[in-house]
């Protein structure tokens, strides 16, 4: 029986040449494969990172990698402002949290400890050239896989990503003092910038994360005068502590702030919450005349709101009005207007999450079209952030 099926089988294969050297081949794949997988099941496959790649892996590997960002980011626009400032300290500020532990950045060394990644992470300055804007917005906002190169934390912030490439943009020129400047702000220039009265003991365990913040919303919580950070001070503390939660619970979408609000507990965001809370209250302050026309459209629609777009007034719930309002509605007044118009742009296009309270906002910006959210964020802005009395007390009310 067998022997008549196997005398078929050699004849039917000794009629082509080509049947032969198929079988052939098929026969050394089917070998090698097995041998792969008895390797690897004998776990004799090397996985180390101390052993490296072999330089036919890491070439595969790398080649791999650059057709697949550059098929990849097909189609993706570049927009047109990434030199613009605010862009670069927003990406610089997260640079140096989020990039600086594998990558290093000038002036300040890479850790031996991420030098021992396979593949390592590279010193980016001089591998900027090497891609096209489009590129380092997929590589930044995707990561790579089967290397340690993280994706995105929060992928609805595409605004966030692009600052990353504004910055990275800026790296290979960057000296020293320079990204100490973006990086870190005041404290650059004096360590001791956190000022006298909010100086905190090195026992008080909240001092190295305020000097964290301070980096960004600057010491006095007034945001660096940027406008790539939210002013803190004087915001009301309910708002405060619920947007911290809602950061570090990921119920607002932030890649800059998710990270940080994630690493601390409940009793550090409450302190914290407070500490800005009762910071004498900070007004942004533009060093371009503000756009009286556009205060002026903004302050009515504020006021009295659309009616025939069903836009609802805001000073209701924002102020400014005497009226006891419910804690959780945050201060407007006073507040960088980029930062109002972009918040605006993220609710209405449903991407910025927040508090519980959130979903009042998305019906509210989403009627309203870009050039009200401007005037809008100009009238706010326009206003001078008053000092409370009654900061104290925070506990919500009801709406
Ligand atoms: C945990 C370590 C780690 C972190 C954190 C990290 N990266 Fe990477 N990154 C890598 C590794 C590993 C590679 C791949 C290196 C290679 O090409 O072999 C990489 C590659 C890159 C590349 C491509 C470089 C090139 O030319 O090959 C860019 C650009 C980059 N990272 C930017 C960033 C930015 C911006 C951040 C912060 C948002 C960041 N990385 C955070 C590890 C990291
Ligand atoms: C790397 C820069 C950076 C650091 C460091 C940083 N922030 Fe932020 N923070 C931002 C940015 C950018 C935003 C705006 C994010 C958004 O679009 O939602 C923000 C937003 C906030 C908000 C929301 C403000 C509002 O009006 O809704 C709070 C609260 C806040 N940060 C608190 C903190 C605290 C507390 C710390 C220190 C533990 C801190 N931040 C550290 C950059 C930073
Ligand atoms: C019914 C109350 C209510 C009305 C009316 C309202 N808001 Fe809000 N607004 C809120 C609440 C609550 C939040 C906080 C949302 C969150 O983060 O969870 C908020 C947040 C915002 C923010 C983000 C602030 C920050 O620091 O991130 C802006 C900007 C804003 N509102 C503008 C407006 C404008 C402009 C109008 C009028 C067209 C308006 N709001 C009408 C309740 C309201």
């Amino acid at each position: 029986m067998l022997r008549s099926f196997l005398e078929r089988f050699f004849d039917w294969l000794g009629g082509s040449l080509f049947r032969r050297l198929a079988l052939g081949v098929a026969l050394v794949l089917l070998m090698l494969g097995a041998g792969a997988l008895a390797l690897t099941s004998a776990g004799l496959v090397s996985i180390s990172a101390s052993s490296g790649h072999w330089p036919v892996t890491s070439w595969f590997l790398h080649y791999s990698m650059r057709r697949a960002v550059s098929t990849q980011s097909l189609g993706i626009e570049v927009p047109e402002n990434l030199a613009d400032p605010a862009l670069i300290f927003k990406g610089a500020g997260h640079f140096e949290t989020g990039c600086l532990v594998c990558h290093g950045a000038p002036g300040r060394g890479q850790s031996l400890i991420a030098q021992q990644m396979t593949p390592e992470p590279p010193y980016l300055p001089s591998r900027i050239s090497r891609w096209e804007p489009q590129e380092l917005f997929w590589i930044v906002r995707h990561g790579i896989k089967f290397t340690a190169m993280p994706a995105w934390p929060a992928l609805k912030r595409d605004d966030e990503v692009w600052a990353v490439v504004a910055f990275l943009q800026q790296l290979p020129e960057m000296s020293p003092e320079r990204y100490r400047q973006l990086a870190f702000g005041e404290r650059a220039e004096n360590p001791a910038a956190v000022a006298p009265e909010h100086l905190r003991s090195l026992s008080d365990p909240l001092g190295p994360v305020l000097a964290d913040c301070a980096r960004c919303h600057g010491p006095d919580g007034g945001g660096r005068a940027t406008g790539a950070f939210p002013i803190l001070a004087g915001q009301n503390q309910a708002y405060l502590l619920a947007s911290l939660k809602a950061y570090a619970s990921g119920s607002r979408a932030s890649g800059v702030m998710q990270p940080i609000a994630a690493g601390l507990d409940d009793e550090v965001l409450g302190q914290l919450a407070e500490y800005y809370a009762q910071l004498p209250p900070v007004t942004s302050r533009d060093e371009a005349q503000p756009d009286l026309e556009a205060v002026a459209r903004g302050s009515e629609l504020a006021a009295i709101g659309a009616k025939e777009q069903k836009v609802p007034s805001c000073i209701h719930c924002h102020g400014p009005s005497e009226a006891q309002r419910n804690r959780m509605y945050p201060v407007l007044a006073g507040q960088y207007p980029d930062y109002l118009a972009l918040q605006l742009q993220l609710f209405a296009a449903g991407e910025r999450g927040g508090t519980e309270y959130a979903e009042i906002m998305h019906s509210a910006a989403q009627r309203l079209t870009p050039d009200q959210m401007r005037d809008l964020a100009q009238f706010y802005a326009s206003l001078e952030r008053a000092n409370r009395p009654e900061q104290g007390n925070n506990d919500a009310q009801e709406p």
